[in-house]
């Protein structure tokens, strides 16, 4: 959605007292372009945590290259009700789109991601779910690393993690296991502070078809809980705010932003040392003394690669790009988590003007206290289920394509009730969507160079819906949301879909026909924001994959990929939980290496 400038322009919010330690605003100030141990390529999620982490020790020297701006003082990063402000068309985000979807008409749909020091976590929605213990068991057993399996990652869960009281102070008793979460770690977590009428709507609906699941964290997520988000003190707790901001005093921690990596070289003989980045549109070269880290993300790390030449040789070959490792599987296997937001107009109308004093009004709160809507992200409440066997299409899709999920305690789609923004307020404004998103998706897409173009924006091709499972179980998630919402209160507050492809699937439902269902799906279907994969772990010695299980890009010697285009799977969940762990994972494994 488009944010309203206008609007922007009334947020008058108090400056964040906060002692920065450095950030290079300008690489001419770099100390030394040479003497670094560490180069991280990308200061989001993962570049943070193993920033963070390597430079607990004294001795290990870290440079961060950050191709966005700052994070610090940037409000629309800071206020969590703000966060849609930082979409495509600003500064703080890289403005992707995908090339047209050929099982979505032809539709191109947006692939956003960070621009700006904490990457992804800066601008995301901030749900903290951490899929099921199955996901994970399923990455050890395709890596052949145990220390992949749920019960190996829990102390990295919580290491990572602080569970802090929501700002409202309300009894959090049931909401949540403080058993499952961690206190002392830098990453702050919370139950929603501030409840809505439409929690009571939701948890009003549970049953034994929906039930009520205490914390969806357990490894077994199958229900609706309280959403947790990475908000702390009614402000977002990103990486940047969580793991760089108090530790920038560190002398052996340097962090350049608006330092844009281009490739990355051996210098001298064979072993990845060097990277070439731009800064104020000028080339210069930085050597890492013992490993260069990639975590520029699931888009741009493969970009990068393809642009070094390490990828599928002949694709490189083909661009005139000299190849210095055949690597097939770079930039393959892009896995994103397909979904589909059903807006419907409530019985419950608020004008757009109320909307506006009403946000106004959040933003004063906000700026007097840090209580109020605005310490809310999107939705307190969130479900996740599985199929419904007892239907007879469930039943052949079984039948003819096995167990979907990687465990039978693990969910098939997720179900994210949430008031409707205005796209000129920012704020609830008396429509209602329910989204349906398929967490097994078996289509797998692609990122690869713009031959136009290498040094530009790669292509993304999500290849939504190639595998035909994949739309049959949309199916079943758009149905879902049908039966949540099919009781007299939920018919009671909503009026009419505000679609007409909603409306036609409305009137056939329940027995909506495949042809009706299928064009809403195709016309409608976005993303969840999950994009992996493309960078994918695999065991040592395997013949396809990009990093073993301890992060080292195969058949290169200097250089990891930290980030979340090493997963082989998309967890049944959103992703930045996993990508907590997996870079705190990484962090230690390098340390002991070193
Ligand atoms: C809009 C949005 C909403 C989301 N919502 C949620 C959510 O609610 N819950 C959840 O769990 N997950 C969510 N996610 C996903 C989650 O944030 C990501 O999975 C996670 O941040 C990925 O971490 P990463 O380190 O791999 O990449 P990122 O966090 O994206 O970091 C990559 C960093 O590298 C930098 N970079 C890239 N290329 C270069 C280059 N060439 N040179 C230098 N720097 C470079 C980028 O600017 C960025 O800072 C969302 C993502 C988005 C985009
Ligand atoms: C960066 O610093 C160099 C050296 O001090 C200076 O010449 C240059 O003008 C600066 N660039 C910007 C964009 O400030
Ligand atoms: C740092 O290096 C010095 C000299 O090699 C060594 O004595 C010291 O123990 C190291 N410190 C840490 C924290 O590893
Ligand atoms: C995204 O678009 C905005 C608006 O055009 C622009 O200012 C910003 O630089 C773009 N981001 C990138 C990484 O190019
Ligand atoms: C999508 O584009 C392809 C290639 O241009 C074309 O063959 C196909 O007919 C298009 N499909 C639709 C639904 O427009
Ligand atoms: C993965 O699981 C399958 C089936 O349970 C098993 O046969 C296989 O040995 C496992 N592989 C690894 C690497 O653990
Ligand atoms: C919180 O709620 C629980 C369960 O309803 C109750 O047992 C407990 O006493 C409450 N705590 C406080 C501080 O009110
Ligand atoms: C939380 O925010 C309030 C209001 O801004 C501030 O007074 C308080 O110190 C903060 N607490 C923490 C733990 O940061
Ligand atoms: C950095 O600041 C923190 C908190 O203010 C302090 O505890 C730490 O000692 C400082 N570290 C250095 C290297 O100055
Ligand atoms: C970076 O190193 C490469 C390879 O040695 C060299 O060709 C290039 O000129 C260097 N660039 C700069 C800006 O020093
Ligand atoms: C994609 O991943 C699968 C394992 O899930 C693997 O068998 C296949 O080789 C991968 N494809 C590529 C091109 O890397
Ligand atoms: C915060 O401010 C609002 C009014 O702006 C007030 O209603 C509320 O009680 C305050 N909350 C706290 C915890 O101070
Ligand atoms: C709808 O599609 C499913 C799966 O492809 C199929 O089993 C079913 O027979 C179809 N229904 C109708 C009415 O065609």
């Amino acid at each position: 959605m488009s944010p309203s400038l206008t609007l922007l322009g009334l947020l008058a919010l108090t400056s964040v007292s906060s002692s920065y330690g450095k950030i290079y605003e300008n690489a001419s100030d770099i100390p030394s372009l040479d003497s670094y141990g560490y180069v991280i390529v990308g200061g989001g999620l993962t570049g943070s945590v193993v920033a963070s982490r390597l430079t607990e020790n004294s001795n290990t020297t870290v440079l961060v290259l950050e191709a966005g701006v700052s994070h610090q003082g940037v409000e629309i990063i800071e206020v969590p009700g703000l966060q849609s402000f930082t979409g495509p068309g600003t500064i703080y985000n890289w403005n992707y789109t995908s090339v047209p979807q050929v099982h979505l008409l032809n539709n191109t749909i947006p692939a956003p991601r960070g621009h700006v020091l904490g990457g992804s976590s800066s601008i995301n929605g901030m749900w903290y779910t951490r899929g099921s213990s199955a996901d994970y068991d399923r990455w050890a057993n395709v890596t052949g690393d145990q220390g992949w399996l749920w019960d190996e990652l829990q102390s990295y869960f919580k290491k990572s993690e602080s569970l802090v009281a929501p700002v409202d102070g309300h009894n959090t008793t049931g909401q949540y296991d403080p058993a499952l979460h961690g206190t002392q770690g830098p990453l702050q977590v919370t139950v929603g502070g501030f409840s809505q009428s439409l929690d009571q709507l939701v948890m009003g609906r549970l049953d034994q078809d929906f039930p009520f699941i205490e914390d969806y964290d357990n490894g077994e997520p199958i229900g609706f809980g309280w959403t947790q988000t990475t908000i702390g003190n009614g402000s977002r707790s990103s990486a940047a705010t969580a793991y760089l901001d108090d530790y920038l005093n560190r002398t052996n921690l340097d962090v350049a932003v608006n330092s844009l990596a281009i490739r990355i070289f051996a210098s001298n003989g064979s072993r990845i040392d060097t990277v070439t980045f731009t800064a104020n549109g000028l080339p210069i070269n930085v050597t890492a003394r013992v490993e260069v880290l990639l975590a520029a993300g699931v888009f741009n790390t493969p970009h990068i690669l393809l642009n070094s030449g390490i990828g599928d040789a002949s694709e490189l070959s083909a661009m005139n790009i000299p190849v210095v490792h055949n690597l097939p599987s770079v930039g393959k296997n892009l896995t994103e988590q397909p979904a589909i937001s059903s807006l419907w107009n409530t019985s419950n109308p608020v004008s757009a003007a109320q909307a506006e004093v009403d946000y106004e009004n959040a933003i004063a709160q906000w700026n007097s206290n840090r209580t109020g809507r605005m310490v809310l992200a999107i939705s307190n409440t969130v479900g996740f289920a599985r199929m419904n066997v007892s239907s007879p299409e469930v039943q052949a899709l079984v039948e003819e394509y096995g167990e979907l999920a990687p465990g039978p305690a693990s969910p098939h789609f997720e179900l994210l009730p949430t008031n409707a923004f205005d796209a000129e307020t920012n704020f609830e404004n008396a429509q209602f969507i329910f989204d349906s998103v398929n967490l097994v998706p078996y289509s797998r897409g692609s990122v690869t160079l713009n031959s136009a173009n290498p040094l530009g924006p790669p292509l993304i091709d999500y290849n939504f819906y190639s595998a035909p499972q994949d739309i049959l179980v949309m199916r079943q998630a758009v149905l879902g949301a049908l039966s949540f919402i099919s009781t007299p209160d939920w018919q009671d507050f909503l009026t009419a879909p505000a679609s007409s492809l909603l409306a036609a699937v409305v009137d056939e439902y329940p027995n909506v026909s495949n042809a009706t269902m299928d064009a809403y799906i195709r016309a409608t279907t976005s993303i969840s924001f999950h994009a992996v994969g493309s960078c994918s772990m695999s065991p040592a010695g395997a013949d396809w994959g990009v990093v073993d299980p301890d992060f080292h890009v195969k058949g290169v010697a200097g250089l990891r990929v930290i980030d979340t285009s090493i997963m082989p799977f998309a967890p049944a969940g959103h992703s930045q939980a996993a990508a907590y762990v997996i870079a705190e994972r990484a962090a230690d494994i390098i340390k002991g290496s070193t």
